[in-house]
């Protein structure tokens, strides 16, 4: 039972990487509105996220982002209940543009303010409401999600497994070791030419794929953690080796007169294009690697823990094998957030903000970024 007011309003702003982004919610999971503006294409040229370039645009882009939600409600901010904002963790400079402009308006109207943990967000976009259309079939039961619960966050910098016992408390079972899922699926298109964000190009490309490649899985046996640098290096000589068979192929055997040409360098060679079939297939198979360890390890995850149900958040949680593979083989129900809810959103951050502000917390003034800030339980 709630101890806030009836309906209960926050604006939420989000700016901790590369999307720029206002909500207003109601008591943590009715959305009003959920305004999104993506960098996506000013990063594209850069095959990256580039930290200076993502500052600047949050500040291009805040204020219209955030009077664009507001033009939603006939009273405008006299109808916002309270203000939350992501404070890590992320680019601190594209912290400190969302942060600083929510602590400004809290401020200039009076209102309460807490700051949010960009996971934590991650998972509480589990707790919207949103009416799903044909082409985004999210699983959503009609009742909150009830806990004990195991979450899987698979976004772009994080991966983990994390058992939640209530709202606020939260145990970390288990995390990457290296590089995030999202990272390995962006890295791993990048190797093989596809275009940035690398997550749905993956999904695209390996959905026409014909079997044949097998990549290697980490297990890391007997922990919750994971893995993904030696896939990506697996993937990285398996391109390598097609590449050097293809060249092999194409270019005439050596004679006496070209014997002194020089073996080729190790590398991706830029002049040997990849076949689309061979794409298809590398793809297939680093999404199946990839799917199967986060779904063994989650499902082990639910069952140790006797979670009622699973949860899936972040980026990598908008993939369509993984959704696919965790409901078929979980015995417990499997619940994710709507595509557009998946990826980086303020929805998400008002959501958790709803829950902290009913357990009676609060931010000062002075609270700063935390780019590299963890999930903890509240209090701790
Ligand atoms: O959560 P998010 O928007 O940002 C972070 O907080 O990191 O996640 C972005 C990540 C990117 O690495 C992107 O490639 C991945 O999510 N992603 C996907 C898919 N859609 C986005 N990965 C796999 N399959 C997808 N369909
Ligand atoms: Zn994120």
């Amino acid at each position: 039972m709630s101890s806030l007011r009836e309906t209960f309003t926050i604006l939420a702003i989000e700016t901790s990487c590369d999307e720029t982004a206002a909500a207003i919610v109601r008591d943590g999971t009715e959305i009003v509105t959920n305004v999104v503006a993506s960098q996506i294409d000013e990063h594209r040229r850069y095959g990256g996220i580039v930290p200076e370039v993502a500052s600047r645009q949050h500040i291009l882009t805040m204020v219209p982002v955030i009077e664009e939600a507001l033009s939603i409600l006939p009273d405008g901010l006299d109808s916002v209940d309270a203000i939350a904002a992501t404070y890590g963790p992320g680019l601190s400079g594209a912290l400190l543009t969302g942060l600083n402009i929510a602590k400004a308006i809290a401020w200039g109207r009076n209102l309460p303010f807490v700051g949010v943990n960009h996971i934590e967000a991650h998972i509480y976009a589990n707790w919207l409401t949103t009416t799903p259309t044909n082409n985004d079939q999210a699983t959503k039961a009609p009742e909150p999600p009830q806990f004990p619960i195991i979450a899987l966050v698979v976004s772009g910098g994080h991966t983990m497994l994390v058992l939640l016992e209530d709202h606020g408390r939260y145990q970390i079972l288990g995390q990457t070791r290296d590089d995030a899922a999202g990272e390995a699926f962006d890295k791993v298109a990048r190797i093989m030419g596809l275009s940035f964000p690398g997550g749905p190009a993956i999904q695209e490309a390996a959905a026409n794929a014909p079997g044949g490649v097998t990549l290697p899985r980490a297990w890391l046996r007997d922990t919750y953690d994971f893995s993904f640098s030696g896939l990506k290096t697996a993937a990285l000589h398996h391109v390598q080796n097609w590449q050097e068979r293809e060249a092999r192929l194409t270019t005439p055997q050596r004679t006496p007169k070209n014997d002194n040409v020089p073996p080729k360098a190790k590398g991706i060679s830029p002049h040997i294009a990849l076949s689309e079939r061979y794409v298809a297939q590398l793809a297939y198979a680093f999404q199946e690697s990839v799917v199967d360890v986060l779904v063994t390890k989650t499902i082990n995850a639910a069952r140790a823990f006797a979670a009622t149900e699973i949860l899936l958040a972040g980026g990598v949680a908008a993939n369509q094998r993984l959704r696919e593979e965790m409901s078929r083989r979980a015995s417990v129900p499997v619940r994710y957030p709507p595509v557009s809810l998946c990826t980086d959103n303020a929805a998400m951050v008002a959501a958790a903000a709803f829950y902290r502000f009913d357990a009676g917390l609060q931010s000062g003034w002075d609270l700063d970024v935390q780019p590299n800030l963890k999930l903890a339980s509240s209090g701790d």
